[in-house]
């Protein structure tokens, strides 16, 4: 019933979408009250510092990440491929941080190098260290496209100033990008057709999207159109994409469209970006980029990159472009393109970077993932098969896609207002968040209810992962 698809077959995909569609299972609701009662047991130290932290934390934590159900896990320790909680309780970390933690948690090279640059030297001085150009050598070492870097404070900050740069670069107007895919939470990016909530829209003037567009994933023509449309109306700057396609890949891009993106942005004079926040160093040394064998015009960078530090993201590619960007004192010089912020490009970060990138090399880390990534899905899919729940299942190197709702493949099926699509959306939402509970409580935490990631750190476990995922499945009907 579920068999491991390929992760550039979008018809596959689709397909077996829509066989969630019809046939999607729920976790019995014995289940579902077995592991409530579990939270509040086993977790109780975790829910009495969640209703504190309501009191001063609006919404009671800090980032989407954290909002486990029925309330936040308060972690206190991260040590290699696991994670402990306060009332003691050991987790497999799938959540990798939610992607920065490639190699595992406090992998002895990182924290180190870290630990000796805070004892011996700074974490920070506001002013230019040597580590920012070993980054951005390092960077393009692996990929060539990235001729100059440039660090940020977040994927978000890094989006921002892609569309500004290609603005001020192309001198068009308008910015088009495939419906559903994240590109953080800015006033103009936080549009997100098929995906876009009242709760997203609070307090951003329609206005803000005036010029922000979106096309269904992998349809050419659909692209071609709304360039063509908006060619007239101040011409498009660019058309931005998730590499791998939406929430990390969920909805698949394919390699002809990555080829035909290109095509058209070059008939058209835009430019293509890709984000790959998620996608750059965990794929491989040359990211998606090199996977697709395309070459944006500009990469967004982030998580990885700083190594798991904060102020971890960056922006690079074309010279010509790149060197757009103000800094200091060029900001008044014709035609530059204002960027800052007082902590990127920090001392610490930049050498978290380098030395994850470096251990990625010398250990050849992703030809490991990618191994242990396939036995792993293998497993899986033998798992929903032995019990037989229909599941979406294929990976994107250690990004893993074990997808019991089919959630984020709605939009592809019922458009606008039609009241199957709400009851659908209900129906998945219930058993994404319902999915992720249940692997919490039997040990293993995931990053959302539909992908996850597979740490370096954690290959030798993969086995007792199964085991999880095995005792929540058997609990499907
Ligand atoms: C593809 C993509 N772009 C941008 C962002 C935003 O990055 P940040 O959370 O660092 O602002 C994310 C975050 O997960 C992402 O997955």
């Amino acid at each position: 019933m579920s068999r491991l698809l390929n992760e550039y077959d979008y018809d596959s995909v689709h397909a077996q979408a829509g066989v969630l569609m019809k046939k999607r299972k729920h976790l019995k609701r014995s289940a579902v009250e077995g592991y409530l009662r579990h939270f509040d047991t086993k977790c109780a130290g975790s829910k009495a510092e969640a209703e504190r932290a309501r009191e001063v934390l609006p919404g009671g934590i800090q980032h989407n990440l954290a909002n486990n159900h029925p309330f936040a896990l308060a972690i206190e320790k991260a040590e290699g491929p696991y994670l402990y909680d306060i009332d003691g309780n050991r987790y497999i970390d799938f959540l990798c941080a939610g992607g920065p933690i490639i190699l595992g948690n406090n992998y002895p090279a990182v924290r180190d190098a870290a630990v000796k640059l805070i004892m011996e030297k700074a974490s920070v001085t506001g002013l230019y260290s040597v580590y920012e150009r070993e980054l951005a050598e390092l960077i393009h070492s692996y990929m060539p496209g990235i001729e100059m870097f440039r660090m940020l404070g977040s994927g978000t900050e890094a989006d921002i100033i892609a569309i500004r740069l290609a603005r001020a670069y192309t001198k068009k107007k308008h910015i088009i990008r495939i419906m559903g895919g994240y590109h953080g939470w800015s006033d103009q990016l936080v549009y997100n057709e098929g995906k876009t909530t009242e709760e997203m829209l609070n307090g951003i003037p329609l206005d803000c999207f005036q010029n922000t567009h979106c096309v269904p994933v992998n349809d050419v023509e659909a692209l071609e159109a709304a360039v063509v449309k908006y060619e007239s109306e101040g011409g498009v700057a660019a058309f931005v994409m998730e590499a791998v396609g939406q929430d990390s890949g969920a909805v698949p891009t394919t390699k002809e469209y990555h080829r035909e993106a290109r095509r058209l942005c070059d008939k058209y004079g835009m430019l293509l970006i890709y984000d790959e926040v998620v996608t750059g160093f965990r794929l491989g040394m040359g990211g998606a980029q090199a996977i697709f064998g395309t070459h944006p015009d500009l990469t967004v960078f982030g998580k990885i990159i700083g190594g798991g530090f904060g102020c971890s993201g960056g922006i690079g590619g074309r010279k010509d472009i790149m060197s757009m960007l103000a800094a200091g004192v060029s900001a008044a010089a014709e035609n530059k393109v204002k960027v800052g912020g007082t902590l990127s490009a920090n001392p610490l970060t930049a050498l978290a970077g380098i030395t994850v990138i470096k251990e990625l090399e010398e250990k050849k880390v992703h030809a490991a993932l990618d191994k242990a990534s396939d036995h792993f899905m293998r497993g899986i899919a033998d798992i929903t098969e032995k019990y037989d729940v229909p599941a979406i299942l294929f990976h994107h190197s250690s990004i893993l896609h074990i997808d019991v709702s089919g959630l984020q493949h709605i939009p592809y099926f019922y458009k606008g207002n039609d009241p199957e699509g709400e009851r659908q959306l209900l129906d998945a939402y219930q058993n994404y968040i319902e999915f992720s509970m249940a692997l919490a409580a039997e040990g293993l935490i995931i990053a959302n209810g539909g992908k996850t990631y597979l740490p370096y750190g954690s290959i030798g476990i993969v086995d007792d992962a199964l085991d999880v995922y095995d005792r929540v499945f058997r609990q499907y009907e």
